[in-house]
C-alpha cells in the first residue's frame, strides 16, 4: 500500500484487559507490548515507503520488499485489535439466548455445537496463526478460517466477527506450547459476545468497535 502521506496509527486503549479467566494479567501485558510492536512496524514502514515512492524507486526490489513486509505487520495490527477487543472478563463461554450471531451461526451449521467444534478444530491446526469466524456478507453464510502467520488467508471483503490469536505468544506465560488446548479454553471464557454481535450488525463492520485512530 503505497502512499506519499502516510497517517500514523496508534494504539488502542485495551486497559479494560486485566482479571481475565485463565489469562493472567502478566500474559495480558507482554501481548500488548507484541501488538505495540505491530504498530510501531507498520508506521515504520509506511514512512519508508513513503519516502521511496518520492524518490522515484518504486520499482526497485527494496520497494517490494517493505510492501511485502507491510503485508505482516498491518495484519498483525488489526488482528489483534480484533482480538483483544472481542475479549473481556465479564465474557462467556456462548452467546445469550436471541443474539444474532447464535441465530447465524445456527442458520450455517446446523447447530452451535457443530460450530463450536469446526471452530476448535481449525483453531488447534499445527502452525502459527489465528482462527477467525467470517460472515460473507453477500450470502450470510457464517465460517471459520485458519489465517497463516497473520496476512494469508484472510478472504476479501468478510467481515470478521470472532477473532483468536493461536500464536504461542498468546498463551505461553500462562500454558506449555503443547497446551493449546487449554488456551483456547480460557480464551471461550472470556468472549465478549455483545462486540461479536456488534461487528455482524453493523453495515460496515471492518474496524473493531470502539477502536480510533488519531494522527499523531
Ligand atoms: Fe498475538
Amino acid at each position: 500500500m503505497g502512499q506519499t502521506n502516510p497517517v500514523p496509527y496508534r494504539a488502542a486503549d485495551f486497559s479494560h484487559l486485566r482479571g481475565l479467566n485463565g489469562l493472567s494479567d502478566q500474559q495480558i501485558e507482554v501481548h500488548l507490548g507484541l501488538y505495540q510492536g505491530y504498530i510501531t512496524n507498520t508506521n515504520k514502514l509506511n514512512e519508508q515507503i513513503a519516502e521511496l515512492l518520492k524518490a522515484g524507486k518504486g520499482s526497485t526490489p527494496e520497494y517490494a520488499e517493505l510492501n511485502r513486509a507491510l503485508g505482516f505487520e498491518y495484519n498483525g495490527m488489526i488482528l489483534h485489535e480484533y482480538y483483544f477487543g472481542n475479549l473481556s472478563s465479564a465474557g462467556s463461554e456462548k452467546p445469550r439466548s436471541g443474539s444474532p450471531t447464535l441465530a447465524a451461526i445456527e442458520r450455517t451449521f446446523g447447530s452451535w455445537e457443530n460450530w463450536l467444534t469446526d471452530f476448535r478444530s481449525v483453531g488447534t491446526m499445527r502452525g502459527v496463526g489465528w482462527v477467525v469466524t467470517y460472515q460473507d456478507p453477500v450470502t450470510e453464510q457464517i465460517s471459520n478460517h485458519w489465517i497463516t502467520l497473520h496476512q494469508t488467508g484472510n478472504p476479501a471483503g468478510f467481515k470478521p466477527l470472532l477473532v483468536m490469536d493461536v500464536w504461542e505468544h498468546a498463551f505461553m506465560i500462562d500454558y506449555k506450547p503443547s497446551e493449546r488446548a487449554k488456551y483456547i479454553e480460557a480464551f471461550f471464557s472470556n468472549i465478549d459476545w455483545n462486540t461479536v454481535d456488534q461487528r455482524l450488525t453493523s453495515p460496515s463492520s471492518v474496524r473493531p468497535v470502539g477502536v480510533t485512530r488519531v494522527a499523531v
